[in-house]
């Protein structure tokens, strides 16, 4: 790899001058496994990055692109479109809850929430509540980069170089607590009081200016916190009352990652609008999509008076190829019963990963359906030292993991067996012990 030039490519979200001088480089991927140009076979724990749901390079989902590439590259987005898009459209309203049935499609996670909040914006504004102009939304909450996204998002790295002039209200607390719910397997038992935050918020402030409230139903890239008992619910429950719309950001969640379709089905609390992207194409080609209830399309479409209802939409919104791929995936997620698969899984996983429970240095671990972090404390070294440290182990290892501030992040395929659940902890045990 000598010859490569490293130089002009300008990463994302990752130390260049580091990553430039001990590259680690992909060349091929499947099923479980990437190669790496030099030539290893390393086990993805991480399906890419939270997103090659149904493995790398699944044959179905391959074919359906080349066929479609073959066919029709592009189809003019606006007043026009092409059959796919309309299908896959249908094929997510009959896997998101009840109600949620009108599917607008961009390109990534962060286009995604963009939308969604414009959306929310424009329902309001369509209802004659010009002053809903605010979002509520959370601490560790990741809602992408884009400006919206970024504005609303609760890990201070993403904000603090881009100035401050963000007018969002960035309130309630994250629910970790690790004194009172460390080593919880699945949702804490304790700590729905949470969500009382909203309640008290909304009292003390003027709960008519907010548009809506933004969370990670599961947080993810903050470091996968799930959410107590009742916490969801008790949230529903409040911005149902103040009218404020209720965004669940799934574009993690999404596609079997908690064991059901959403993380609203699993945990069964309907929020008013879902962002998804990842799994929805299996990352083969960058989607996502945003699922509307009825009402907000129905609100701003029967009530506008111009000829294009809503000044939204991306060159690339609904691709063919990305619809394509859309398609191919949700065929294999109900073919190969790949959600179901990821929630019999889980207490295997489960256990498995809580048997580093005792190794030293470990805080707290936390997981749900096929995700989970490993916290590390800074009793003796920096925490964060000693994250990056066992990814770099378990790379070396052959073993890929995802590392981020002082936690390890996991998130395996859907179609992941028993033997690479083990052989990702076995290395991860091994690289805590070499620290
Ligand atoms: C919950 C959530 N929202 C939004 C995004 C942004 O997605 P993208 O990187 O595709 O823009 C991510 C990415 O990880 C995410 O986890």
């Amino acid at each position: 790899m000598n010859e490569l030039n490293l130089e002009n490519y300008w990463m994302p979200f990752t130390g260049n001058k580091a990553f430039k001088a001990n590259p680690r480089l992909l060349v091929e991927a499947d099923g479980m496994y990437y190669k790496s140009s030099e030539g290893k076979k390393i086990l993805d724990g991480i399906s890419g990055l939270w997103c090659c749901n149904a493995g790398h390079c699944h044959p179905h989902i391959v074919k359906a692109i080349q066929d479609q590439i073959a066919t029709m590259d592009y189809a003019t987005a606006f007043n026009m479109a092409h059959p796919k898009v309309f299908e896959l459209a249908t094929k997510i309203a009959s896997i998101t809850p009840e109600g949620l049935n009108r599917i607008f499609f961009a390109n990534s996670g962060s286009e995604a929430v963009d939308t969604a909040m414009k959306v929310t914006l424009a329902y309001h504004l369509s209802k004659g509540e010009n002053q809903r102009t605010k979002f509520i939304s959370r601490e560790k909450g990741y809602h992408g980069v884009n400006f919206g996204g970024t504005s609303v998002g609760g890990i201070p790295n993403n904000r603090k170089f881009f100035g401050s002039s963000f007018n969002d209200l960035n309130c309630l607390s994250n629910t970790w607590d690790p004194e009172n719910m460390s080593f919880s397997k699945g949702q804490p038992k304790w700590g729905k009081h949470f969500a009382d935050e909203l309640e008290v918020f909304l009292q003390e402030h003027d709960s008519s200016t907010i548009a809506g409230v933004i969370i990670e139903p599961v947080v993810g890239s903050g470091g996968v916190i799930i959410p107590p008992e009742g916490y969801l619910e008790r949230i529903r429950e409040i911005c149902t009352k103040h009218k404020i719309i209720l965004i669940f950001d799934e574009v993690i969640t999404g596609f079997g990652r908690v064991g059901a379709a959403f993380a609203s089905e699993r945990f069964n609390v309907t929020p008013d609008i879902i962002t998804m992207a990842k799994g929805l194409t299996g990352a083969a080609v960058p989607m996502s999509a945003v699922a509307f209830h009825d009402d907000i399309y129905t609100q701003i479409i029967s009530n506008s008076e111009e000829v294009i209802e809503l000044f939204h939409g991306y060159t690339y919104s609904g691709h063919p190829v990305a619809a394509a791929a859309g398609i191919a995936s949700l065929e294999v997620y109900e073919k190969e019963g790949l959600f179901e698969r990821a929630r019999d899984l889980e207490p295997y996983f489960e256990e498995a990963i809580h048997s580093l429970q005792g190794e030293n240095s470990i805080l707290d671990i936390r997981n749900i359906g096929l995700m989970a972090a490993v916290q590390f404390s800074s009793d003796d070294k920096p925490s964060t030292e000693k994250a990056s440290k066992v990814f770099l182990h378990c790379y070396e290892n052959n073993v890929l993991v995802r590392f981020s501030v002082d936690y390890l992040v996991l998130s395996p395929a859907l179609i992941a067996e028993k033997q690479h659940i083990d052989k990702i902890v076995s290395t991860i045990r091994e690289a805590i012990r070499s620290l």
